[in-house]
């Protein structure tokens, strides 16, 4: 017999031995004994055996050995390749979380099946067992997610096991995604593109560079400009004074070799600024503590030369770390803080702040500085406390027209601040602005703190951060991208408070390449298909559209984010009503925005691990009858749909449609 013979004989001897060799035993492999790198979490970093504070893990006041510490959002994604016969764990809030405000849900997934959830998970609560058969399964996703916000969020997978006869579990990272341009380049001919209205106060100095798309040289004429206005006609800068309050109705024109067009602007002149969001690029993410004079030019150079301005990007805005550092040993952070009237000085890697905003207006573009309430900014530069008056002054005189006034170290003023104390600095800060002879738009960045959104314009602000910096939490969480904007203080309430003069602000784009705090330049952490959600999501809510990545490297799937004209439309129409979720039904959610044309900008998002089909229903929009159907990224018309449209949505994608009558 076969069998008898020594196994080392032949390699057919040797099949046929192992052929008949009983059944491997099952061998455990715990969760928390996998490479663990590939783990992506809103927060800290995964832990072996520990919570995610580092402390043994216990749920409901059971201590765990073995088993994994995440946070929310996590996602742990791991190829089975059918080697895993069971997946079992305890799962749970973590004791050590100091707080029992988060509410956590648990789900596996097993190759797009929902295998097994827990909703309504919080501290305190005893560990939910689950245990789930594996058999087949090829992929498996296990996913801990927390509704409103992720703070103290502490995600165990406790004792978190399987049972194996093939092939070991592995952990894997997100699946590769193509970056496919969807968007076909403007045409050569002539096109008119952004906002439809600007605001400007009587009297201010005004600027406004029409943006149009077509081959130069170009040249541009505008019908019924008021008194006090005049246009280049070759590059299309609108300057002057408007003396007279009213609302000017001119046709902007555009002409080149291939051909011409026109398209009618609403020019109000009155006290409201930022008649629709604003439109930059912000320092922040890219440059932080590093912004020199240098940097900003090429800024503005760049929003020239990349084509942005065409599109009608703006602002050109430094972040923190244009002023003295108190007790910076680097020689380009020091010098003396203010002058000897008590205004503010910039440091040495801003030598002449006047020649800077000169530089950047002969392009077009406005110019934004940043400070803080507070004695000292985010990153520990001289701020404006008890220099408000003067330092207001000194930005007007300076040619700057947007303020980011943060918060910071405004806590050491107002230690435990009642409304009136949230609201003084920007209220003061707010009557300062409209005091100077140049219009300042002022972003107030204090985190949503009092609801910022319900007041923010009041006090003056045109627009108001919403939450925290989306920098911090976002890294590979896209999920984020929904929460920190929009979700997270208010459920889906924000959209009641934006509109024409005051805007609710997620925080800027993060887009293309920024820093990763450590001084290095990478590229986003997100897909291409969660850029799409990003800039899409943005625009339905009518948020300002500031980038925040290099400027002056620009891929060209950056810029087809950036610059596709017919979703630029959404965020910037004249109406000014910031759309909303109006449909969630797990991972799929619907957002719409009603169009100043009676027509509706919906997005259909997938935030879910695998790809699904998303039905916005006309019942939930508020539509009935035919409705043709636009598809805005690939600016395609799609035929017309009654009842519904549905579409085939990736993993943390987009569709964005706008639905018209005819
Ligand atoms: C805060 C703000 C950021 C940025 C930094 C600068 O964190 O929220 O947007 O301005 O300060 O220090």
């Amino acid at each position: 017999m076969k069998l008898n013979l020594p196994a080392v004989f032949t390699g057919l001897v040797f099949a046929t031995f192992v052929c008949q060799t009983p059944a491997a035993e099952p061998e455990t492999v715990w969760l928390s004994s996998l490479d663990l790198t590939p783990i992506v979490q809103g927060w800290g970093q995964p832990q072996a055996d520990k919570s995610v504070t580092g402390k043994p893990l216990s749920i409901g006041g059971k201590r765990f050995e073995r088993g994994l510490g995440t946070h929310t959002d996590s996602i742990i994604r791991l190829q089975l390749n059918g080697g895993a016969e069971k997946f079992s764990a305890f799962v749970g809030v973590d004791d050590a979380a100091t707080s029992d405000q988060a509410t956590l849900s648990f789900r596996i997934i097993g190759d797009s099946k929902v295998l097994w959830r827990a909703r309504g998970v919080k501290r305190g609560q005893p560990p939910r067992k689950v245990e789930v058969d594996l058999k087949g399964v090829k992929m498996l996703l296990l996913l801990a997610d927390s509704r409103g916000s992720i703070n103290f969020g502490h995600a165990n997978w406790a004792d978190a096991k399987f049972l194996v006869t093939g092939a070991r579990p592995v952990i894997v990272g997100a699946p590769k995604e193509e970056a496919v341009i969807l968007t076909p380049k403007p045409p050569r001919t002539p096109r008119i593109n952004g906002a439809r209205i600007f605001g400007v106060r009587p009297g201010h100095p005004f600027l406004f560079t029409i943006p149009a798309t077509g081959d130069r040289p170009m040249t541009f004429a505008v019908d019924n400009l008021p008194a006090g206005l005049t246009v280049d006609s070759k590059t299309g800068q609108i300057q002057g004074r408007i003396e007279k309050p009213g609302t000017y109705r001119v046709t902007f024109r555009a002409s080149n070799l291939l051909g011409d067009t026109w398209r009618p602007f609403k020019i109000v002149c009155g006290d409201t600024l930022a008649l629709t969001p604003h439109m930059g690029w912000n320092s922040w993410y890219v440059w932080e503590n590093h912004v020199t004079d240098k940097i900003m030019r090429e800024a503005a150079d760049a929003m020239v030369s990349s084509g942005m301005i065409n599109h009608g990007y703006q602002y050109v805005n430094i972040d923190d770390c244009w002023s003295a550092k108190p007790g910076a040993t680097d020689p380009t952070l020091i010098g003396e803080p203010r002058d000897e009237w008590g205004a503010v000085n910039s440091n040495p890697r801003f030598p002449n702040m006047k020649a800077l905003t000169d530089y950047i207006h002969s392009k077009g573009l406005k110019a934004g500085i940043y400070t803080s309430p507070g004695p000292l900014t985010c990153a520990g530069h001289i701020g404006a406390y008890q220099h408000e008056a003067i330092d207001a002054q000194r930005f007007a005189e300076w040619g700057y027209d947007f303020l980011k006034y943060d918060w910071c170290s405004y806590r050491t003023v107002a230690t435990n601040p009642s409304l009136t104390q949230l609201q003084w600095p920007y209220r003061a800060m707010g009557d300062l602005l409209r005091k100077q002879g140049r219009d300042i738009v002022l972003n107030l960045c204090q985190y949503g703190m009092g609801k910022v959104w319900e007041w923010g314009k009041e006090v003056g602000g045109h627009s108001w951060r919403t939450a925290g910096d989306l920098g911090g939490s976002f890294y590979g969480i896209p999920s984020a991208l929904f929460r920190d904007g929009f979700d997270v203080y208010s459920g889906n309430e924000l959209h009641k408070h934006g509109g024409p003069g005051g805007w609710n602000d997620p925080d800027y784009l993060l887009l293309g390449y920024l820093s990763n705090w450590k001084g290095q330049t990478v590229p986003t952490p997100l897909t291409p298909n969660e850029q799409y959600t990003h800039f899409s999501l943005w625009c339905l809510v009518a948020a300002p559209l500031i980038f925040s990545g290099d400027i002056t490297r620009l891929d060209d799937f950056t810029l087809n984010i950036l610059c596709n004209d017919e979703v630029i439309e959404v965020d910037q129409d004249p109406l000014g009503k910031p759309g909303r979720r109006v449909a969630i039904d797990g991972d799929l959610e619907v957002w719409a925005r009603d169009m100043e044309d009676g027509s509706k900008a919906v997005g259909l998002f997938n935030r879910g691990e695998e790809p699904a089909t998303v039905v916005a229903k006309w019942a939930e929009l508020g539509l009935e009858g035919k409705r043709i159907v636009r598809d805005l990224w690939r600016q395609k018309d799609l035929g017309s749909c009654e009842g519904e449209f549905k579409a085939e949505v990736p993993r943390h994608g987009v569709v964005l449609v706008r639905l018209r009558a005819k």
